[in-house]
């Protein structure tokens, strides 16, 4: 093979990355399969930029040998480092990237083809697309950072007039955008791309608590659509299929998302759910005050499991703070030793990212067919003896199907409090994310056991162990 690659070997190779990119999505869609999706996924990559790199059109290999070395290192670094709990930040900011090079690279090309005097309206409606979404994506994904990074607060920031203003700055935007493709205004350019950074502020500004992982799916949507318009400027087939790819693939998880918490797209975007705990804790306390709340102990706990039939664990994110996955797996074999079934049942929104505790137990090596879906398990608690909530909350709130007030009213639960035992595992009577004091803790067949996750889940072990009670 002789450099540079001619164009249709590039067009070859970029069509076996592709296919490899649709392989990598599928491979993701399983916790079995995504480590192989994975690596399809980094093969794709790895000849699709060799396959870029080694075209004609390629210069200055020193400036991108040097820029690659320094953001790789970079790279490695954060991976390493990354906790499983920041996860949905980094996300965020590599997303504000994709923008950033969608509005540079718009940039760039406006300025070269208008110094060669080779601008059209085709390509500046091209350069326009590029530059507003990749500007939308960048503001909007900088303020979901900061908002879940803790820099700003999460809550939904709104005022008066502030779906008009939206409104108007889209309109603004987009005129200017008709603007700047039928004169090739500098001036337009400019405000065009001014306003649309703008937008992506006052977009997500509103939006706050459980609803930040939904728009950061629809953010990934975003920098999918921001590399397609570059894919169309640059004339790279690849980046446009990629991000289709991206694209589509970030709207469908948000809508599955959306589902998940029985919620429209619409509603998310202009709801702004689920912040204010101290309107619905009140409510709580209140309940709590006249109900009260029974706690228990480990080997109470055991003392149940031990005898039962069936036990389904309920892994939330309080399991990811404390690291408490490997701990149940032993739990889990201890108790499959004493012939009690064991599953584990998973909320599509459990956590804080789509997937989060799948991961934590493929991480602890837990069989995967032991790990349900909501769906697939929910007609099961009914004749569970013990359901053991490990740091979860909302995701088991009956408030979601009996509370018509409750803002998480309509989403989904996992039924767990139609088991025998309901023990939950956490460390006070501080609600979940969404902040709404949970009714499952009053129920008769509940307890509560204090503490943290991990270290109850050890208690737990070395009671089995040493023959429970
Ligand atoms: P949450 O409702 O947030 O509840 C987590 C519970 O874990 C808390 O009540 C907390 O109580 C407990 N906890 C925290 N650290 C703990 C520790 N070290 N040991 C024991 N318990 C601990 O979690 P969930 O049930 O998984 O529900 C997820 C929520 O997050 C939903 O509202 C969802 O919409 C939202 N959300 C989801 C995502 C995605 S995509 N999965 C992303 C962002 C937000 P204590 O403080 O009393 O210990």
């Amino acid at each position: 093979m002789q450099l540079p690659l001619s164009p249709t070997t590039q067009a070859l190779a970029y069509l076996v990355s592709a296919i490899l990119f649709i392989f990598a999505l599928k491979g993701l869609t399983h916790p079995a399969t995504a480590r192989r999706g994975n690596l399809f996924g980094m093969l794709g990559m790895a000849i699709a930029l060799g396959a870029t790199l080694a075209g004609a059109e390629v210069q200055g290999y020193w400036l991108i040998g040097f820029a690659g070395a320094i953001g790789g290192v970079i790279g490695i670094v954060v991976a390493r480092r990354i906790q499983m709990t920041a996860m949905p930040q980094l996300v965020a900011a590599l997303h504000s990237f994709v923008g950033m090079a969608a509005v540079l690279v718009a940039l760039g090309t406006f300025i070269n083809r208008a110094q060669a005097g080779t601008l059209d309206a085709l390509l500046i409606g091209e350069l326009s697309a590029g530059i507003v979404i990749g500007a939308i994506t960048f503001t909007g994904s900088v303020i979901a950072f900061a908002k879940l990074q803790g820099i700003m607060s999460g809550a939904p920031i709104k005022f008066l007039g502030q779906h008009a203003l939206n409104a108007l700055i889209a309109l603004t935007t987009i005129a200017l955008a008709v603007h700047f493709a039928s004169t090739g205004s500098w001036v337009s350019l400019v405000l065009m791309t001014l306003l649309a950074f703008a937008l992506g502020g006052t977009l997500i500004i509103p939006i706050g608590g459980a609803d930040m992982p939904v728009i950061i799916s629809m953010l990934n949507s975003y920098s999918g659509w921001a590399a397609a318009a570059t894919g169309f400027t640059l004339h790279n087939h690849l980046l446009i299929i990629v991000g289709a790819l991206v694209g589509f693939s970030g709207a469908i998880l948000s809508f599955i998302m959306c589902r998940a918490m029985n919620r429209s797209i619409i509603n998310v975007v202009f709801g702004g759910f689920g912040t204010d705990s101290s309107a619905s804790g009140s409510a709580g306390a209140a309940v709590a005050a006249e109900k009260g709340v029974k706690s228990a102990s480990v080997e109470d706990a055991v003392y149940w499991m031990e005898d039962a039939n069936r036990v389904i664990v309920v892994p939330g994110y309080g399991m990811a703070v404390a690291q408490a996955q490997h701990a149940v797996k032993e739990m889990m074999e201890l108790l499959q030793a004493r012939d009690v079934e064991v599953r584990f049942a998973i909320h599509p929104v459990a956590g804080r990212m789509p997937g989060h505790m799948n991961v934590l137990l493929a991480e602890a090596d837990i069989p995967y067919e032991q790990v349900q879906e909501m769906d697939e398990i929910n007609p099961a608690f009914a004749s569970t003896d013990v359901v053991l909530v490990v740091g979860a909350n909302d995701v088991v709130n009956p408030a979601a199907k009996e509370d018509k007030s409750s803002p998480i009213y309509g989403m989904p639960i996992l039924e767990a409090g139609k088991a025998r035992q309901v023990y939950f595992l956490k460390r006070s009577m501080r609600p979940g994310y969404s902040g709404v004091d949970n009714l499952l803790f009053y129920q008769d067949n509940t307890s509560l056991i204090f503490g943290d996750a991990k270290d109850t889940i050890e208690g737990m072990v070395s009671s089995l162990k040493g023959g429970g009670h």
